[in-house]
């Protein structure tokens, strides 16, 4: 293709795709009186996580913690009970520890660069921010932008996986961007791939850029963009279901965990020095977290086998106490299974 007809090509790209998000953007309650406020907690919430997901968490997030201030000065516990059950639980310590640092700064800085100094801000969510909050000139590349430019593109090469991929599109991103409504340019982005460049059944017909696309020419969009299979896991963890007095015993995963840090769970048999029983598990499920596949068994175990003392990551929590504390959405709801299993 000719510089000219590139350029040409790009034009039309940019010009149809806002032309399109200004007639079909959905009503998203960050879009509607935006903030710097909304745009930082809307994508850390959207980070890999869908956007009717998101919707009730945002909105309960905006009444508890509803500007920086007050979210830096509420304790971590209160935080992440407001993401319970949003998963990936590190965003929200992440938030805090932003909106402490943010209110803590003489300017807040407009640039993508300087975005990624914040903890949890990745070039994605950098590029996101600065581009809705202060129109800085900085695209957004995720999963939904790969696969609309490689379907663009018809481009057929394989992927290691979704970062090799995302380096890829990198340069065509910036120069496909829209300078004058960047922030604009990034949600009709977003917007495409999740409305309409979809993984499975793309509606090339409503598309706005159909006309541009090569993958469709080609008829191979449905196929792209390749990206070698993940390889998955199995992994098992046995725990226990220990009562006393009507109490449960928990384990609070410490701050020096990889993951989950904060957060409550049944605690495992491994945590308690326990081998598995030879009995069958009164409850048994399985789930997938990344590239895991976990497969969780939970043995009924008498508080009497119990050591002496256990250490302070244990407690025992009453009926009202469990009610406050915060789980990640699969324990909560083998907590519930496995308390009425009791009655
Ligand atoms: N995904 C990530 N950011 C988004 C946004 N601002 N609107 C819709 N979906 C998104």
């Amino acid at each position: 293709m000719s510089a000219t007809v590139l350029q040409k090509a790009q034009n039309e790209f940019r010009k149809s795709l806002i032309g399109w998000y200004d007639s079909n953007a959905r009503d998203l309650p960050w879009r509607s009186a935006p903030s710097l406020y909304k745009t930082v907690v809307s994508e850390f919430m959207l980070q890999q996580t869908q956007v009717k997901t998101v919707l009730p968490y945002f909105a309960k997030w905006l009444a508890r913690f509803p500007d920086f201030k007050v979210l830096a000065a509420a304790s971590e516990d209160e935080v992440l009970k407001h993401w319970e059950g949003l998963g990936y639980y590190s965003r929200a310590r992440n938030l805090h520890k932003l909106s402490k640092e943010l209110i803590a700064l003489p300017s807040i800085p407009q640039d993508a660069k300087s975005w990624q100094i914040f903890p949890g801000v990745g070039p994605y969510a950098a590029a996101a921010i600065s581009s809705i909050a202060f129109e800085a000139p900085a695209a957004v590349v995720d999963g939904n932008v790969v696969r609309i430019l490689s379907r663009l593109c018809g481009d057929a090469t394989p992927f290691k996986n979704s970062t090799d991929a995302a380096k890829a599109y990198r340069e065509l991103s910036n120069d496909l961007l829209n300078r004058e409504r960047s922030g604009d340019h990034n949600q009709a982005m977003m917007e495409l791939g999740a409305t309409i460049c979809q993984k499975h059944n793309p509606q090339c017909l409503l598309c706005p850029v159909m006309n541009l696309c090569e993958g469709k020419r080609m008829g191979i969009e449905e196929e792209l963009p390749i990206l070698d299979k993940v390889k998955s896991i199995n992994k098992s963890v046995d725990r226990a279901w220990i009562i006393d007095g009507g109490k449960v015993l928990l384990h609070k995963i410490p701050a020096d965990a990889k993951r989950m840090k904060g957060l409550h769970e049944l605690p495992s048999l491994e945590q308690l020095q326990f081998k598995a029983p030879k009995t069958k598990p009164i409850l048994e499920r399985k789930r997938s977290i990344t590239k895991y596949r976990i497969t969780e068994r939970f043995y009924p175990i008498q508080a009497k086998s119990l050591p002496d003392s256990l250490s302070k990551d244990f407690l025992w929590a009453t009926n009202a106490k469990l009610k406050t504390l915060t789980f990640s959405g699969p324990h909560r709801r083998w907590l519930e299974e496995l308390l009425a299993l009791e009655n």
